[in-house]
């Protein structure tokens, strides 16, 4: 009999990428896509823990499953609620405590027992919690299915690696995901040529350390990086690759050098440097300074002229001064990014830095944060305004948000939006920007303009 799934995403690319694995697992049970929780024999929620109010947000949402889950039962249909990301490795069994009526709890290690333990469920009335750190990875266990993970699958996402031992005094990814493991090169390229030969155009390599990668290669010795991106610019039809999110310790000289080397790997690249103050660093535990990052930038930047760079901040670490904080806005200019991601510091339980003194209150993380995010804006801004007039080759993803628009991703991540048919859609093709945006660019294809 059909039963229907109805997965609830929150968080990062990676969590993206879980859903449609588990989704993918639940599929030899017969679980199809509901169109919403009202409809679904199986609700997951897939959460994430990594900055504020996760576990608010995960029990206001069950409490209205909750709801549905006895507006169902009135009906003669049963419901199961998993729990699935961070927040379920982090808090499985206070939510449990907190929310019986919830089915299953599992940590991101685990996807693969899911049909196991859906089984459990359904037979017992017990709710299954596995939080577990596996010896074995997971990667060994979920199944080899295509998983087209955008419109059309022309842009797909791939997980290389997973887990982080960098220890960040803010961060609970170290102890929600567990130890840097990396997936080997034979399943991530076997994965990538299944990807491309289901229409994806352009693969994302995923992990929360993504160049820290170092699976087995052809010879049972570990690999790089580098190496893995240069085996994978071997897949025909691949055109466009990319890789996050990195940490600045693990830019070695041959991933720069793809950089140069490899037409595939675009010109774009997410750098999280957090703080441009070395103090603060240091009580970040980063393991680099802010010289350490520019002199990256430098190196990056000679191996590709037109490198666009993306970051993540947070503001109001422990112990963060106002000079502190002008120090990052020192390094935002000295680099110019053409976006970024910015956070307020938020105390996660566990980590070193909710205990630290010198929290700094939240009035003044607000002001240092749109402080921040004014110089961030104005230098995508300038980014953007810098495009117009160049031809840049555009990946076609979709249809456009108007009439006989369609729409696509410059080199550097930029939405970009032109008058055009629908047959473009799938193609790379050179589309001159006349116009920037906020946050996307517009322009138009040689043959219209000649036509214009
Ligand atoms: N508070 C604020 N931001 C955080 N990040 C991670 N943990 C925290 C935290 N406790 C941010 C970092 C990281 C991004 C994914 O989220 O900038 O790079
Ligand atoms: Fe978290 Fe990234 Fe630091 Fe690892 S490197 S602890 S994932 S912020």
């Amino acid at each position: 009999m059909k039963k229907r799934l109805h997965v609830v995403t929150w968080g990062c690319q990676m969590n993206v990428y879980d859903s449609a694995r588990m989704a993918d697992v639940l599929s030899p049970l017969g679980y199809g896509p509901a169109d919403g929780p009202e409809d679904a024999d199986m609700v997951i929620l897939n959460t994430c823990h990594i900055r504020e109010r996760a576990s608010e947000k995960l029990f206001s949402e069950l409490g209205r499953l909750r709801l549905v889950k006895q507006a169902r039962a009135e009906q003669g249909n049963a419901t199961i609620l998993a729990v699935a990301g961070c927040v379920a490795q982090a808090e499985g069994k206070e939510i449990l405590a907190r929310a019986p009526y919830v089915d299953i709890v599992l940590g991101p290690q685990t996807y693969h027992r899911l049909p196991e333990m859906v089984a459990q469920a359904a037979r017992a009335a017990g709710a299954v919690i596995d939080t577990d750190f596996p010896a074995e990875s997971k990667f060994d266990f979920l199944p080899d299915l295509a998983a087209p993970q955008t419109e059309g699958g022309l842009t797909a996402f791939l997980t290389i690696q997973e887990g982080c031992d960098k220890f960040c005094s803010f961060c609970v990814v170290p102890y929600t995901r567990g130890a840097e493991a990396s997936r080997p090169a034979a399943s991530v390229l076997a994965e990538a040529r299944r990807m491309v030969q289901a229409g994806a155009r352009e693969i994302t390599l995923l992990g929360q350390n993504v160049n820290a990668w170092h699976g087995e290669g052809p010879n049972g010795t570990p690999q790089t990086l580098g190496w893995l991106l240069r085996a994978l610019a071997e897949i025909p039809g691949l055109l466009r690759l990319r890789y996050t999110t990195s940490h600045p310790r693990d830019m070695d000289d041959d991933l720069i050098a793809a950089h140069a080397e490899v037409k595939q790997v675009m010109p774009f690249l997410h750098l999280p440097v957090q703080s441009g103050s070395d103090r603060i660093l240091a009580a970040m535990n980063r393991k680099h300074t802010a010289d350490d990052y520019l002199r990256l930038i430098e190196k990056l930047r000679a191996a590709r002229p037109d490198l666009a760079l993306s970051s993540d901040f947070i503001v109001g670490h422990p112990g963060e001064t106002e000079a502190e904080f002008e120090a990052t806005l020192g390094l935002i200019r000295a680099v110019g990014f053409s976006q970024a991601f910015s956070f307020k510091y938020s105390p996660r339980p566990g980590t070193p830095a909710a205990g630290a003194p010198g929290q700094i209150p939240e009035a003044e993380k607000d002001r240092r944060l749109y402080a921040l995010q004014d110089l961030l804006r104005a230098q995508q801004a300038d980014f953007n305004r810098r495009c117009v007039g160049l031809t840049l080759p555009v990946l076609i993803t979709g249809p456009g948000r108007h009439d006989g628009q369609v729409a696509g991703r410059s080199p550097y991540l930029q939405p970009v939006h032109f008058i055009g048919p629908k047959n473009l859609i799938g193609q790379e093709i050179p589309v001159t920007i006349e116009a920037a945006h906020t946050n996307s660019l517009s322009g138009a294809t040689l043959k219209e303009k000649a036509c214009a």
